[in-house]
């Protein structure tokens, strides 16, 4: 697919698939001019962004921060622990506030699928909302910063093998890949726990025990085990999904030399994958995080050009 180099305007950024084939092309090109050097034109007035995380995060939470201070944003600091939620405020009162102080852009991180329909709904909230993960449901940041580092690694999406493993069901990471990468023409596979499985992602790709993958794909993407949406009555032996599921150095070197190994972090080392096969020479693990960073600022970049 050949890069359309077109300026994007985004009004929110909520899910994957409400973006075209040509906008997420054009992100991944504008967020690796970004990479490349390329400088942001400055605003004609004082944009103001803030990052409501409910749920934890370090990489989502600190690229797009440090993604807002590059490109000039004033960015308005907020801890859900130290603000009126602790008094009760709802999301929909948190926002609606900081649109009310003339916040032009929140990134929302929320326990809850969906928590953006209402906000997006009201009449009375202005700012942007750009979803930094919502419960299982889409990442689509993350999906962003995946796509541009197999893009750097292959230049193409047709017809690549990706291998999608682990704690799918529980993974907005993996809802976002699936559905993008099968629209951008990869043959996606998936592997990993069958309860953490549904048949409903067959309409993406084909679930196969993770030996018969290795010598096939070009990317294994291992997913991390989510402990915090498990219900807590499954037993669970770290050792025992590392040795069933989990990529072991046994596993890694039946893979080709040209595949590379993802994971969208925080990894759980030794049990999805090989704590030396993180930063490993197949690796791009490192290389998905500070992709981060240029995803981000390509985001924003489109948001503030819907604002324009
Ligand atoms: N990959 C990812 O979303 O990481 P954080 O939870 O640290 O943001």
């Amino acid at each position: 697919m050949i890069i359309q180099s077109e300026r994007i305007s985004l009004k929110h950024l909520l899910t994957i698939e409400a973006l075209t084939d040509q906008e997420v092309m054009g992100l991944i090109k504008r967020a690796q001019e970004f990479k490349n050097g390329a400088q942001w034109t400055p605003q004609n007035r004082q944009y103001f962004a803030t990052n409501l995380f409910f749920e934890n995060s370090t990489r989502t939470h600190k690229s797009f921060e440090v993604a807002e201070k590059k490109l000039g944003l004033d960015v308005i600091e907020f801890e859900a622990s130290t603000s009126s939620v602790q008094k009760g405020e709802t999301l929909y009162d948190t926002v609606l506030t900081m649109s009310a102080l003339g916040v032009d852009i929140a990134v929302i991180r929320h326990g809850a699928e969906n928590y953006y329909d209402e906000l997006i709904q009201s009449k009375t909230i202005q700012c942007s909302i750009i979803n930094g993960g919502d419960g299982s449901g889409q990442h689509p940041s993350q999906c962003l910063l995946d796509l541009m580092t197999i893009y750097e690694e292959f230049g193409y999406f047709e017809n690549l093998k990706v291998a999608i493993v682990g704690d799918i069901t529980h993974s907005r990471v993996a809802k976002s890949n699936m559905q993008m990468l099968k629209r951008l023409g990869a043959k996606v596979f998936f592997s990993g726990p069958k309860e953490w499985y549904d048949d409903a992602y067959e309409v993406y790709g084909h679930y196969l025990p993770l030996d018969e993958l290795l010598d096939k794909v070009d990317v294994m993407m291992m997913l991390r085990v989510q402990h915090e949406r498990h219900d807590g009555k499954e037993s669970f032996s770290k050792e025992g999904y590392h040795q069933e599921y989990g990529l072991t150095i046994e596993r890694a070197q039946k893979m080709q030399d040209h595949t590379i190994i993802m994971h969208p972090a925080p990894v759980n080392r030794d049990v999805e994958l090989a704590d030396s096969l993180v930063e490993g020479l197949q690796s791009r693990i490192v290389q998905q995080m500070g992709n981060g960073v240029f995803t981000r600022m390509a985001i924003l970049e489109a948001i503030l050009n819907g604002k324009a």
